[in-house]
């Protein structure tokens, strides 16, 4: 091999994303990307573990595109674990491992020739606590995830991310102080800002707004409203009234086996399983 050659990959890496849309389609006025679909995902067949504690059951679920879904069940249910395997954060787990098929569109995100980092990139997600990168900006924590990925960052797309998550007017004249200085509330969506800079297609949301006060929660809500327009949402609560205000279909988990799935309005007023009534009904949970 001469210097300067590179080695030729085992297997050509599957590409996760779409071809980006033409110039000519982009908004040139705030370089807004255009308004697309985003892509279902599917699982077929998940399984996870904790080491032998075998955790997700079986589980075949489709969570539709340009929709929200969302996750419930009883705490220890299975829900984070579920989501974790969406986008390969469960392997990060010591002793942790998972089955089965996870698709976005046609692409098992486990296939092994997929670059673990291109699925992350699709596949963004916020969690519970709002983690803000603590000795960072504003800015810097929006920035940040596209800098990992080497792209050049400018303003107007920081500016794009920050508007999209319902936070520029909040922020826009402090730019440079530091991010966990923001309430609860603009700090989760400041974490939202930060998933959206990356343009993922699909957004997991683990129990986005439990930490937050009631106002903060009905922005949170109102954001996934409209993000749902432009992504594929998965979002876990236990608020069963969040769950009927926000997502198109819910699936109901207990014990990490897939109790009923369906359009929320049927799971919350006419359930087919019993269990999904007691859980609804507030019996147990
Ligand atoms: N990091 C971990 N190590 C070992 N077991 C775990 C870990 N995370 C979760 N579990 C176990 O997996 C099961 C499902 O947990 P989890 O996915 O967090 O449920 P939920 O989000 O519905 O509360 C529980 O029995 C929990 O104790
Ligand atoms: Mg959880």
């Amino acid at each position: 091999m001469t210097p300067g050659q590179t080695t030729t990959p085992i297997a050509q890496p599957v590409p996760m994303r779409r071809p980006r849309p033409a110039a000519a389609e982009t908004d040139g006025a705030r370089r807004a990307p255009v308004e697309r679909a985003s892509r279902p995902v599917r699982l077929e067949g998940l399984n996870a573990w904790y080491g032998d504690h075998h955790t997700v059951h079986d589980l075949s679920l489709t969570f539709p595109a340009n929709a929200a879904t969302a996750l419930i069940g009883p705490s220890g249910s299975g829900k984070s674990t579920v989501v974790r395997c969406i986008n390969r954060m469960h392997e990060e787990v010591r002793g942790a491992r998972a089955s089965g098929r996870v698709l976005l569109d046609d692409v098992d995100v486990y296939d092994p020739r997929v670059d673990v980092g291109a699925v992350r990139r699709a596949i963004g997600m916020v969690f519970q606590k709002p983690n803000p990168f603590p000795t960072m900006s504003i800015y810097d924590n929006v920035a940040a995830g596209v800098r990992l990925t080497r792209r050049r960052v400018d303003p107007e797309h920081v500016e794009a991310a920050l508007r999209r998550a319902n936070l520029w007017d909040e922020v826009k004249d402090r730019l440079d102080r530091p991010g966990h200085g923001l309430s609860g509330g603009q700090q989760q969506r400041l974490c939202i800002a930060r998933a959206l800079a990356v343009e993922p297609e699909v957004l997991l949301m683990d129990e986005p707004a439990s930490a937050l006060d009631p106002i903060s929660t009905l922005r949170i809500e109102e954001l996934v409203e409209e993000l749902k327009q432009r992504l594929t949402i998965v979002i876990v609560t236990h608020n069963m009234q969040q769950a009927a205000r926000v997502a198109d279909r819910t699936a109901f988990l207990l014990d990490g086996r897939l109790v009923e799935e369906g359009p929320t309005d049927r799971i919350f007023t006419a359930p087919r399983d019993r269990r999904t009534e007691d859980y609804v009904s507030g019996r147990f949970g």
